[in-house]
């Protein structure tokens, strides 16, 4: 984890937004000498930033690489609480597995673990999730709401809304939102979501949101069996997105859902989340553990779950499943 002077440097020069700062500047905002603002300068131009070094002026940073790490993050982050502390890995087995081990040991709310690649990326249902090299966006959350267990599901929910807004934001593209939480784009997924718990009975601890985005994939790079189901962000736009970028808008849109959420309750969110959704009003069929059920989605209710019309007239709730739609 990066230390308090990096993280207040990084800082300075996102509140700078892109103008020059002086080494004086940056020595009195740091508390510390310009040769010591000099060596930390060299350490981020080591690391891949194109700094600019002008005399009179002073210093800019560039960000050209599409790199996942701390500093490519914080550099122009603009929240209070998510991503204020980030453990970045090269490789994990599951971002998913550290969250948890994290939120246990008490990291605080906010706390994002994050990878560049996934040995046993895990998805919904036992699944796994394809998480290849530098491709991506593989990322897991740490929230703390003081709320009880059986809110959970309407995290995944607000997740979504937020994802679907920052994909919209930085690559100009409308996502679906197909129940609860796969986001399409021209009908095949690009990012699927993982909302677990900790929690006593009446509480929770921790909700560990696993985000997991094919940013840059090529067709290619998915297996065969996956290519006629899953997209990319590269594939659906025609070209490269930078992946920090996405993950800053990330942050800053579900910070701010979150905050609404904890302000005015579910139902602005459930709003935002309906804007983006497909299965509504359509003719489904869900497939459950229990078997599947086809029907006319009627919508969904203030706890998140799906409520499935069949030919009967019947309601059904469904809790968890997969959804096509006809
Ligand atoms: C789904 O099945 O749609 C949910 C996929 C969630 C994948 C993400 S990638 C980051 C995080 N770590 C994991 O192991 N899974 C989630």
């Amino acid at each position: 984890m990066q230390s308090p002077i990096r993280k207040r440097l990084l800082e300075a020069f996102t509140a700078a937004e892109g103008e020059f700062l002086s080494g004086q500047a940056l020595a009195d905002i740091l508390q510390c000498s310009r040769t010591a603002v000099w060596k930390h300068m060299e350490e981020l131009r080591k690391e891949g930033f194109e700094i600019e070094a002008i005399r009179k002026k002073g210093y800019r940073i560039n960000k050209i690489t599409d790199k996942v790490t701390e500093n490519e993050i914080q550099l122009g982050l603009h929240t209070n609480v998510l991503g204020k502390v980030i453990h970045y890995v090269e490789t994990v087995d599951s971002t998913q597995k550290v969250a948890h081990q994290l939120a246990q040991d008490g990291f605080p709310e906010g706390t994002i673990v994050i990878a560049e690649e996934q040995n046993h990326g895990r998805g919904r249902l036992m699944r796994q999730w394809h998480s290849p090299k530098a491709s991506g966006i593989w990322m897991s959350v740490i929230l703390r709401p003081n709320l009880p267990p059986f809110k959970a599901p309407q995290f995944t929910l607000i997740t979504a809304a937020a994802v679907a807004q920052a994909i919209a934001d930085t690559c100009y593209v409308k996502p679906e939102i197909k129940w609860p939480n796969d986001i399409l784009l021209n009908g095949k997924k690009v990012t699927g979501i993982l909302t677990e718990l900790q929690a006593e009975s009446d509480k929770i601890n921790a909700i560990i949101i696993g985000i997991g985005i094919n940013v840059n994939h090529t067709v290619e790079d998915f297996p065969k069996n996956l290519r006629s189901t899953a997209t990319s962000l590269a594939i659906a736009t025609g070209k490269k997105q930078l992946r920090a970028q996405i993950v800053q808008a990330i942050l800053e849109r579900l910070e701010a859902y979150y905050q609404l959420y904890i302000e005015k309750g579910f139902a602005p969110l459930k709003l935002l989340w309906e804007n983006f959704e497909v299965s509504i009003g359509k003719k489904i069929i869900a497939h459950t553990i229990a078997g599947s059920i086809s029907g006319i989605a009627r919508g969904i209710s203030e706890d998140g779950i799906l409520k499935l019309e069949d030919e009967d007239g019947k309601i059904h709730e469904i809790y968890s499943a997969d959804i096509e739609v006809q």
